[in-house]
């Protein structure tokens, strides 16, 4: 583990990790959420070959590859491992598959009770070829650039666990924590636990920050959102601080809404993940003297692509040029997204000056 950390410290020069410590950079370095995925061929050509979704997620030869594939087409200054959020639920031992044409599909708990059925114990087992994969990204990437390793935060992984699905409000996961406020509590913390202890691993192997996706932190009260997204995510923080003081964590409380600012004043997060609907002067003057920022491009604008595009690219860069800004979307591309207008928006990037 000291090896490891040493290691990260002798390669202090990446942009994205120069950035994410608050470093107001020539330009701002840049990954797109979801870069990797349907929207390239050359992703659906792999994906062919590996079977289902969650073949491919612990296949590390074709995980590394399909890693990689973002980097290579557009010189992105990160790669996001290839997993999903959900192999956490899967590690803890609940059932998981990924249907065609429907998304996420797992055996619900809704219940403290049948918190039995998972167990923390035995998660490496199922997660170790998700740590093969970040060895070999690693030692495939170039020296600048830099592996972000990634988790769902509990709030939103749990959402799926109780529903057994993704839900457009969620309600089965809050109707447990208004229900059974303490039992639910031993489902997040299960889910703490496991992240620490996961991300742990990623970064020994090889990530040079992480990430942790809430995606559902939005539309809940004041006292749920202290209680089921910031608290969590600064008990996985502070954990992460005591095994890797120099990591840099990027919190991302998608759809938080006036509930931005407490999350990082309290969490303590070193980069704060901008939604689309964040307003840029707002977020320049009350998050960015706390945290450096990440996003915020509307998803569809790639679609689009062009000077509507290329126009709110630009009045990103420069409303965040005078501190830590990185370069992303406000929430992952969509697979009708031309990979072409991902291109002329990283050549844009790339050429953009302060
Ligand atoms: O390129 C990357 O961003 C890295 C890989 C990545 C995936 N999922 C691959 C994926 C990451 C970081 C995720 C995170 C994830 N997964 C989140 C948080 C971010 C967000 O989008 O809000 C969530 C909520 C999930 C859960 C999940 N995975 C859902 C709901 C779905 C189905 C929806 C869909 O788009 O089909 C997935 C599947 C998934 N995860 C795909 C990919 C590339 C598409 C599956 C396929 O190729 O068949």
């Amino acid at each position: 583990m000291i090896d490891a950390s040493s290691d990260r410290k002798a390669l202090p020069g990446k942009p994205l990790v120069r950035a994410a410590r608050g470093e107001a950079l020539e330009r701002p370095p840049f990954w797109f959420m979801r870069q990797a995925g349907r929207y390239l061929p050359e992703y659906r050509e792999v994906r062919a070959d590996a079977g289902s979704f969650l073949d491919l997620c612990y296949n590390p030869r074709l995980a590394a590859e399909v890693t990689l594939q973002p980097v290579r087409r557009f010189g992105t200054d990160g790669a996001i491992l290839f997993s999903d959020i959900l192999v956490i639920p899967h590690a803890l031992g609940q059932h998981l598959e990924f249907r065609e044409g429907e998304g996420p599909w797992l055996e619900p708990i809704t219940a403290e009770a049948e918190l039995a059925r998972l167990s923390c114990d035995r998660i490496h087992d199922r997660l170790s070829p998700v740590y093969e994969t970040v060895e070999r990204v690693r030692a495939a990437l170039p020296d600048d650039v830099a592996l972000i390793g990634f988790a769902g935060a509990p709030w939103t992984v749990a959402t799926y666990m109780v529903a057994g699905r993704g839900t457009p409000d969620q309600a089965p996961a809050r109707d447990w924590a208004y229900r059974d406020p303490a039992g639910f509590q031993r489902l997040i913390e299960m889910l703490v636990d496991a992240t620490v202890r996961y991300l742990d691993r990623q970064v020994r192997a090889g990530a040079d920050i992480v990430q942790l996706f809430d995606s559902w932190a939005g539309g809940l009260p004041e006292s749920a959102f202290e209680r089921w997204v910031i608290a969590p995510t600064r008990a996985i923080v502070e954990r992460l601080r005591k095994l890797w003081p120099d990591l840099p964590i990027i919190g991302f409380p998608r759809a938080a809404g006036a509930f931005y600012e407490p999350y990082v004043r309290a969490t303590g997060v070193d980069v704060v993940g901008l939604d689309t609907g964040v307003p840029l002067q707002w977020a320049a003057r009350t998050l960015q003297p706390m945290a450096a920022v990440q996003g915020n491009l509307d998803p569809r604008l790639p679609i689009v692509g062009g000077a509507a595009m290329l126009d709110e690219a630009r009045r990103i860069m420069e409303a965040f040029s005078s501190g830590g800004h990185i370069f992303n979307l406000g929430h992952g591309f969509v697979p009708q997204t031309p990979p072409e207008n991902v291109a002329q928006l990283a050549d844009f990037i790339r050429e953009w000056r302060r």
